[in-house]
């Protein structure tokens, strides 16, 4: 495993990215579930949000309200989500040794708030620094697929009376540049990124997932007795 980034760390921290109906939510579960199998505690978490003041901000966030602040203001408050985010549900739960598996983190701001906002680099690379606070994942799973695909899959989770959120309702050259976006991150940090065919079938792509797991986070294998459990394991309580 990498080394922790903080001496009271023992939990290790997991990120999925990707664009719209990528299938983080759903492989979130899936990890959680089968880590549990293993007799790991784990834990199941999301961006925006994820810790009582974090879901206030996701509303204002995901409605859209406050997209004429402009860029850089949507990129500090969803920092401040990240932060209360952070203190509040991810670093006690690493602290008391419990795997965290978050559904959007960091990337997400780099992706969504650079590509959209035309944001300078430095301002997200300082902005990062002092929200994470060298919290950085053992490993971020960039679930890639069309954009097309996903957004359709989006819809159909939505259902047809329900009004798309304030980023899925952006064009598709946008999303085009997500997933550019994201690609060029998992360039940069090959050794904390792993792309994912998002494309396949949910359960291909939960094993593909789990093979990276088990290769870069050995400790995932759990106890010495565990076989293969698959995903029988019910979640705990
Ligand atoms: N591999 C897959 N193939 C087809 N549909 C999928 C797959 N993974 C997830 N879905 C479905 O697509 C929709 C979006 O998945 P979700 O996990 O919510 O994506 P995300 O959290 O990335 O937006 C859900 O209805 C989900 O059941
Ligand atoms: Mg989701």
């Amino acid at each position: 495993m990498p080394p922790a980034s903080s001496s009271v760390r023992k939990g290790a921290f997991i990120t999925l990215e990707g664009g719209e109906g990528a299938g983080k939510t759903t492989q979130a579960r899936h990890i959680a579930e089968r880590l549990r199998a293993r007799g790991i505690e784990a834990i199941t978490t999301r961006e925006p949000g994820g810790s009582p003041g974090a879901e206030i901000l996701r509303d204002v966030l995901l409605s859209g309200k406050i997209k004429d602040l402009g860029a850089k203001a949507e990129a500090i408050i969803f920092s401040a989500a990240r932060i209360d985010h952070i203190d509040h549900t991810i670093a006690p739960a690493l602290a008391a040794g419990t795997w965290v598996v978050c559904d959007r983190f960091a990337d997400s701001t780099r992706v969504y708030q650079g590509t959209f906002g035309g944001i300078e680099a430095e301002f997200l690379t300082l902005l990062e620094r002092v929200t994470l606070n060298d919290l950085r994942p053992d490993l971020t799973l960039i679930l890639d697929l069309p954009p097309e695909v996903g957004l359709a899959r989006a819809a159909a989770r939505r259902g047809p009376d329900v009004a798309s959120d304030r980023f899925e309702s952006e064009g598709i050259l946008f999303h085009e540049a997500l997933r550019q976006a994201y690609l060029d991150i998992a360039a940069a940090e090959p050794q904390r990124c792993v792309v994912v065919d998002a494309a396949q079938e949910e359960d291909e792509v939960a094993q593909a997932i789990w093979d990276v797991i088990a290769s870069r986070l050995p400790a995932a294998a759990g106890p010495a007795s565990a076989e293969q459990a698959g995903e029988a394991g019910e979640p705990e309580a």
